[in-house]
C-alpha cells in the first residue's frame, strides 16, 4: 500500500508522532469516511453549468472526463488548503481573544478545522504540493497572517465562511459520490457556527472605536482583491476546458461563457457577498463599497477580456499569431 511506503521513509520519531496524532484524533471522536470509489468525476456537467454548451459537447468523452476529473481535483485541493488555513486562523483568533469564552470557542474551532482537513485529506487523489496552492487560498493565507482582528472577523468568518456555506452546500448537493456529499454536509454544520460567531463578535465592535479607520482601509483593500477573484468568473473551468480547444480565441471564450451562463452565475456569487456584508457592515463602509463599485459584476465583454488575459498564455498565443 502507498501509505506503507510513505511511512517507511519517516524516522522512528515521526512515525510515533503520527501514531500519537491518530490516537488523539480517535480520542476526539474523529469519524473517518467510508472508503469510496474515487476514479469517477465527483462533480459533473450540472455542477459546472455545461449541459447547454456546444463547445463542451464538441469535446470527446475522454477529454470531457479528464477535464471533470481535473476540476474535481482542484476543488479538493482548494478545500484542503482553506481548511489548513482554518487551523492557523483559529490559533490566531485564540491569541487575540477578548474573553475566556471567546478563547474557548476558538480552541474548539481549531479542533473542527483539523477534523475538516483530515476528512478532505482522506479522499486523496490530489496534490498537496505548495506550488498547487490556488491564488485564492494564497490570498486567504495572506489575510490570516497580515490582517487585524476586525478584518479577520469580517473577511474570514463573515464573508468567506458565510460564502463557504452555500459553496459547500452545492458541493454536497451536486456530488455524485455519496461519501463526499456526506463529508461536505458534515463540514457545513460546523461552518454555520463559525460564521455565526463571526457575526456576533463583529457586532460588538461594528459601531465602536475598535473598528478604526485603519481597519476599514485594510478591510476594503483585501475585499477588493477577493471581489476581483470572484467577479472574473469561472477561471478554473475556462482554464481546463480551453486546454483542449483547438485554436482558442476570445470569440470562442465569449461564446463558451454565454453557453455556461458565466455572467449570471458569477453575478449571483457577487450578490451573495454583498448580502453578507450588507447585514454586518456599518453604513459608511457599505457606501464606500458602492461608490468604488467593488462588488459590481462584470459584463460578458469585461469577463471575456479579463479571463483571456489571465489564463496561462492560451489566448495571447492566438492573438500573437494573427
Ligand atoms: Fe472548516
Ligand atoms: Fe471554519
Amino acid at each position: 500500500m502507498k501509505s506503507n511506503i510513505f511511512l517507511s521513509s519517516l524516522s522512528k520519531d515521526q512515525k510515533e508522532f503520527l501514531n500519537l496524532l491518530d490516537l488523539t484524533a480517535k480520542v476526539h471522536r474523529e469519524v473517518k469516511p467510508v472508503e469510496s470509489d474515487n476514479s469517477e468525476p465527483v462533480w459533473q456537467t450540472d455542477f459546472f453549468h455545461l449541459d447547454n454548451s456546444d463547445l463542451w459537447n464538441s469535446l470527446s468523452l475522454k477529454k470531457q472526463r479528464s477535464v471533470l476529473l481535473k476540476l474535481g481535483e482542484k476543488i479538493f485541493q482548494e478545500a484542503y488548503f482553506i481548511e489548513y488555513a482554518g487551523m492557523s486562523y483559529a490559533a490566531k483568533m485564540n491569541l487575540v481573544s477578548k474573553s475566556k469564552e471567546e478563547r474557548e470557542f476558538f480552541c474548539f474551532v481549531a479542533e473542527e478545522e483539523a477534523k475538516h482537513l483530515r476528512l478532505i485529506e482522506s479522499f486523496g487523489n490530489f496534490s498537496v504540493a505548495s506550488e498547487n496552492i490556488s491564488s485564492f487560498a494564497l490570498l486567504v493565507g495572506e489575510i490570516i497572517h497580515e490582517a487585524n482582528r476586525p478584518s479577520h472577523l469580517l473577511l474570514i468568518q463573515i464573508l468567506l465562511e458565510g460564502w463557504g456555506l452555500s459553496y459547500y452546500k452545492n458541493l454536497s448537493k451536486f456530488s455524485r459520490n455519496e461519501t463526499v456529499a456526506q463529508v461536505f454536509k458534515q463540514i457545513l454544520k460546523d461552518e454555520i457556527r463559525h460564521h455565526s460567531a463571526g457575526v456576533l463578535l463583529f457586532a460588538q465592535i461594528k459601531e465602536t472605536p475598535a473598528f478604526t479607520d485603519q481597519d476599514q482601509t485594510e478591510f476594503l483593500s483585501f475585499l477588493e482583491r477577493i471581489a476581483f477573484m470572484v467577479k472574473i468568473g469561472p477561471w478554473n473551468l475556462c482554464d481546463e476546458v480551453f486546454k483542449h480547444v483547438k485554436h482558442p480565441t476570445k470569440e470562442k471564450l465569449r461564446t463558451f461563457l454565454e453557453e455556461c451562463n458565466g455572467v449570471v452565475v458569477t453575478s449571483e456569487k457577487m450578490q451573495l457577498l454583498e448580502q453578507l456584508l450588507e447585514k454586518n457592515l456599518p453604513d459608511k463602509v457599505l457606501k464606500i463599497i458602492r461608490e468604488k463599485r467593488i462588488l459590481d459584476p462584470m459584463t460578458l465583454d469585461e469577463m471575456t477580456e479579463a479571463l483571456s488575459q489571465s489564463i496561462s498564455g492560451t489566448f495571447q498565443l492566438v492573438e500573437d499569431r494573427k
